[in-house]
């Protein structure tokens, strides 16, 4: 045990032993029952007598904070929770800088938040961005990692290659060609998810101040990315075929943008599809520019009906577009596993700065997602899902027609995950929510999916794929309730 001592301080050593070990017994970081170091292990550790830590443990024991086993050694006692010092130190008690740093820090809203502001016993929650817990193959992975512990040994433990386990790779071609993409293994970076890749890639694009171009709305979790790493975001207006690429070229001549993010398929939060004349058209901009463009695919494969799109990788020439997907929303997003595809130089460049920001995406997991992840089985993985959630969706879509006032607008989505709702204009979603979680249930409003954070306010996403059919039919009647309280108030 390394316990900081000031050994010219006018505090004997033995206090000092003391006061250490009592603030980490009451601020519950040495935990009742751990076992502390003998008193002559302590004593040479730190370079003092023996005396002096027996003296500090028989303060500490008589204070009923530790107490001795005959034999076995001195253990931690459970505190009087009296006397448990609080976890929330008070703000004056930080440095400055971390007081300056406290001001300008937005914190998400975690789920302990929203259930307690609702203080509804029963929340049921559409603001998600991810399918169905109860529906991960949770059983099937805790095998598939004994299996990996098993065959490989400590190889599954170590750092493993820097662009990804070279087999999970070439599963994830064969995934790609599968879905209408191909791409060779050596043009594949497996990273901690597709938030990762985002980030990579936009700062070895831009630096702070550059431009980025953004279809408005947009993935809320880019938008805050990208103005954390300081750049301009700018917005391309999107209609129902996705992004305006019709506005495209005044913009680009207008702002230079150093990079073009988009989600062409099953857009979030709108959930729409780019028309195929608009993908082609978006290339040869791009092209024609010089701006390369980084499509983000995070539910690509999620399609309920209609004719498929190419992704917009599968439409490049060569190089100009950086593909970026996921299996969090497929499979699971404690994985962390995502992964990009990229070709010519940025590829290497990319490898490197990954390296250097994380040195690896965890090894054992890239491994059981090899051993679990064959192409038949994402294969059935896939058809099953998109079976079970377009039950969902419609399962939505007919208790919306049932339970929800006339007058909001929204296009019944193909694919993806969310019905994206236009409430009339004079209707606020942010009021919305206050009575949404009285009444019980939960939604993203539309404010954080829009560059400035205020344009959003009469529009809502509804995620469809993350409750039971029982779970969406009383939520949106729930919501129902909540959207006439709105419209009845002053
Ligand atoms: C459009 C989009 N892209 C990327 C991500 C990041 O997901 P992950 O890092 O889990 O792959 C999300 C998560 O919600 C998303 O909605």
């Amino acid at each position: 045990m390394r316990i900081p001592l000031k050994r010219h301080s006018v505090v004997p050593l033995y206090q000092q032993i003391e006061a250490y070990l009592r603030q980490g017994i009451l601020s519950g970081s040495l935990a009742a029952n751990t076992r502390l170091p003998a008193s002559r292990q302590l004593a040479r550790d730190l370079g003092v007598n023996r005396i002096t830590v027996e003296n500090a443990y028989a303060v500490l024991e008589t204070d009923g904070l530790i107490y001795s086993r005959m034999g076995s050694g001195t253990y931690v006692l459970s505190p009087d929770p009296l006397l448990v010092i609080p976890k929330d130190q008070p703000g004056a008690t930080w440095p400055l800088w971390q007081q300056g740093l406290e001001l300008r820090s937005s914190k998400p809203r975690s789920s302990v938040e929203i259930k307690k502001a609702s203080r509804h016993p029963e929340l049921i929650s559409f603001a998600s961005g991810i399918g169905d817990a109860h529906l991960f193959p949770a059983e099937d992975f805790r095998k598939v990692l004994q299996t990996v512990m098993r065959r490989d040994g400590i190889a599954a433990l170590d750092y493993g290659e820097p662009n990804g386990h070279a087999p999970l790779r070439e599963t994830i071609t064969h995934i790609l060609a599968s879905q209408g993409l191909q791409t060779r293994a050596e043009n594949v970076l497996v990273t901690a998810g597709s938030q990762q890749a985002l980030s990579l890639v936009s700062q070895l694009l831009l630096k702070p101040g550059d431009v980025i171009m953004v279809e408005s709305p947009t993935y809320s979790g880019a938008l805050e990315l990208f103005r954390a790493l300081g750049f301009k975001v700018v917005a391309v207006p999107v209609d129902r075929q996705g992004m305006q690429v019709e506005a495209l070229e005044k913009l680009l001549q207008q702002h230079h943008p150093k990079l073009i993010y988009t989600i062409p398929t099953f857009h979030n939060p709108t959930g729409t599809c780019l028309s195929t004349s608009r993908r082609i058209e978006l290339i040869v901009l791009a092209d024609r520019y010089n701006i390369p463009i980084l499509e983000d695919d995070f539910v690509g494969d999620l399609r309920y009906e209609g004719r498929s799109q190419p992704a917009l990788k599968a439409l490049d020439p060569g190089g100009r577009v950086i593909y970026v997907s996921t299996f969090s929303k497929i499979l699971m997003p404690g994985l962390r596993v995502g992964f990009l595809v990229a070709e010519g130089p940025i590829y290497q460049r990319l490898v490197d700065f990954k390296r250097v920001n994380d040195l690896a995406t965890s090894t054992l997991i890239q491994r059981a997602l090899e051993v679990y992840v064959t192409v038949g089985r994402y294969q059935s993985y896939l058809r099953r899902s998109c079976q079970t959630f377009r039950k969902r969706r419609d399962t939505m879509l007919s208790a919306m027609q049932r339970y929800l006032p006339a007058g909001i607008d929204f296009d019944p989505p193909h694919g993806g995950l969310f019905i994206w709702l236009q409430l009339l204009e004079n209707l606020s979603s942010t009021k919305l929510l206050s009575f949404a979680w009285e009444e019980g249930v939960d939604f993203s409003p539309g404010n954080g999916f829009f560059i400035d954070q205020t344009g959003g306010d009469h529009w809502l996403r509804l995620n469809f794929v993350a409750q039971s059919p029982d779970q969406i039919e009383e939520g949106i009647k729930r919501l129902g309730r909540a959207l006439k309280r709105l419209m009845a108030a002053p």
